[in-house]
């Protein structure tokens, strides 16, 4: 219980002071969505159901990004079968795009 009051505790003073680490690196999906629109939405789409033109040519079934339960963040940094890492996402990025696409999810 005395735990609890102390994680409350530090979590409130978090946001009043906003001075909270986390806050300042918590990944934002808004940002990652400009690095989505740059790197992955010519193979994944603007909403990430996949470009077909893509899954054609790659001869692949591309799943929706919103339902899929990839670890997205290992797909971008080590790739998944057919899609090759993308390295040029690093730091900050990738976490952010991350939060995007799990911000895709219905
Ligand atoms: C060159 C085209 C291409 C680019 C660019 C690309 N992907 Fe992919 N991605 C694919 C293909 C093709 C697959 C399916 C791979 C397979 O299963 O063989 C895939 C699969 C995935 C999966 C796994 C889906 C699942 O449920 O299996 C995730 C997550 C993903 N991509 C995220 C991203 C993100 C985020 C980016 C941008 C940083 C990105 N991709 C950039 C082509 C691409």
């Amino acid at each position: 219980m005395r735990l609890m009051t102390r994680v409350i505790g530090l979590t409130a003073a978090c946001w009043m002071a906003a001075l909270c680490p986390t806050a300042a690196w918590a990944a934002d999906a808004a940002a990652g969505k400009a690095v989505y629109d740059a790197k992955c939405k010519t193979c994944h789409g603007a909403d990430g159901s996949g470009n077909p033109g893509i899954a054609k040519a790659m001869k692949v079934e591309m799943k929706a990004l919103g339902s899929s339960t990839a670890d997205v963040k290992k797909v971008i940094t080590e790739g998944q079968g057919k899609m090759k890492p993308v390295a040029s996402v690093a730091g900050a990025d990738l976490d952010n795009v991350v939060a995007y696409v799990h911000s895709l999810k219905k």
